[in-house]
């Protein structure tokens, strides 16, 4: 079994690129939304909480976890590799690399949390691939929080959205890199200001394809006929909401997660 996990939901968007690299992989998915949003908490509180997530995953029998959160990637993945050593794992970290690959202007702008914008990570990522670019860095001040509440393609969300992307869209940007998993929710809504001028550009493919590498390199056997477990230290509801919104899963159960 695979084990996922994020401040909310935000990580199905990349449990959803998972399950399609590996149809028949159970899956854990955790989604800790009685914390979230973690973009603006202290990282050593950030990893706490993801310790105690990764603690359970590793009972429950995953060999491989997921960070599908780049602010708890930022401020906690070096720290579980080192506490859990037996664990494989895979973080996120915004997709600069092939967005100032892609971009045709030179000109791209990342929108994440200010955790992950503040982390080291970010700041090395930065400066490897994107030293010739123009990059705008934008915070995404409150739009965790609109996908957590169901409201990812609303009229509220739309004009956070105009607010926080016209500055770069005036300087001309041509590539978005989507920087916190949340985000690939508000894609039809960020649509609905750039109309289509804009390439949007986020890590799900490719942290799908090392989560299969390295299941592969474990040689686990996969199940015949997968299911999925969420759990949520918030509102089932709105998990299953989301799930049933953008995942649409069979063999799918959802619980309480007590931590
Ligand atoms: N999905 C998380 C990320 O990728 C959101 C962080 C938050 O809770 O602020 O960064």
């Amino acid at each position: 079994m695979t084990g996922i996990f994020d401040s909310g939901v935000g990580g199905m968007s990349v449990m959803k690129a998972i399950v399609q690299a590996l149809p028949n992989e159970d899956i854990c998915y955790i989604a800790d939304s009685a914390h979230c949003p973690y973009g603006s908490k202290p990282p050593q509180e950030i990893r706490r909480l993801s310790h105690r997530i990764t603690g359970f995953l590793v009972k429950k029998g995953c060999g491989v976890v997921v960070a599908a959160c780049n602010t708890a990637t930022a401020a906690a993945i070096e720290h579980l590799r080192a506490e859990y050593p037996h664990t494989a794992f895979v973080g996120m970290e915004p997709a600069v690399k092939p967005a100032a690959e892609q971009s045709h202007s030179g000109r791209i702008a990342v929108l994440a949390t200010r955790g992950t914008l503040q982390g080291r990570l970010f700041q090395q990522t930065l400066h490897t691939h994107a030293k010739d670019a123009d990059v705008q860095i934008i915070v995404g001040e409150g739009l965790v929080e609109l996908v957590e509440q169901g409201r990812e393609n609303t009229p509220e969300a739309i004009s956070a959205l105009n607010a926080l992307l016209k500055p770069a869209l005036r300087k001309g940007v041509d590539t978005l890199v989507l920087g916190c998993t949340h985000y690939p929710f508000l894609s039809a809504a960020i649509e609905t200001i750039t109309k289509g001028s804009v390439r949007l550009v986020d890590a799900a493919i490719p942290v799908a394809l090392q989560t299969k590498r390295l299941l592969e390199k474990q040689r686990l056997p996969a199940a015949n006929n997968p299911a999925y477990f969420f759990y949520t230290s918030g509102d089932i509801n709105v998990l299953q909401t989301m799930q049933e919104r953008h995942l649409q899963l069979p063999n799918v159960q959802y619980a309480q997660l007590g931590v």
